[in-house]
């Protein structure tokens, strides 16, 4: 009996563990947000109503080489949304 309630607390000790260790390996949230700005405010609105496809289709007029170029470097510009989370629910 006593053996066996050990060896639970090692089984839910090493559940713990390797919880931990997953939390402690994501990698921080860190790709910039979608400002809540007058710039960007109407794309929550189509986010929620038509989703982030539909939103997407915009976010070129302004953010091209000519307007809001891109960082250097920065990756695939494929579906915006879904490496830049809205900055608010
Ligand atoms: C009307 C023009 C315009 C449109 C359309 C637009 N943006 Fe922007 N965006 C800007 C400007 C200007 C900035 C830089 C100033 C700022 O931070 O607001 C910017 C900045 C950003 C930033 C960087 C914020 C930061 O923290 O530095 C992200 C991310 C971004 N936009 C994503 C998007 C996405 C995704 C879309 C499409 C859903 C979009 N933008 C559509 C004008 C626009
Ligand atoms: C594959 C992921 C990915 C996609 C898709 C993507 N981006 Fe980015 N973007 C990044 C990363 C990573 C950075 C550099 C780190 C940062 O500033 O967030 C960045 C940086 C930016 C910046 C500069 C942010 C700043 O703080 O100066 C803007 C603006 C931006 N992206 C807009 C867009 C727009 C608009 C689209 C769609 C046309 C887009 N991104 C698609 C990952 C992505």
């Amino acid at each position: 009996m006593a053996f066996a309630l050990k060896k639970r607390d090692y089984l839910l000790i090493g559940i713990a563990v390797v919880i931990l260790a997953f939390l402690w390996q994501a990698p921080p949230e860190s790709t910039s947000r979608v400002p809540y700005d007058d710039d960007h405010q109407r794309f929550y609105d189509i986010v929620k109503a038509d989703g982030k496809k539909a939103a997407e289709k915009f976010c070129e007029d302004c953010h091209n080489n000519d307007a809001v170029p891109f960082p250097e470097g920065h990756p695939s510009k494929y579906r915006c949304l879904f490496c830049h989370k809205m900055d608010r629910p």
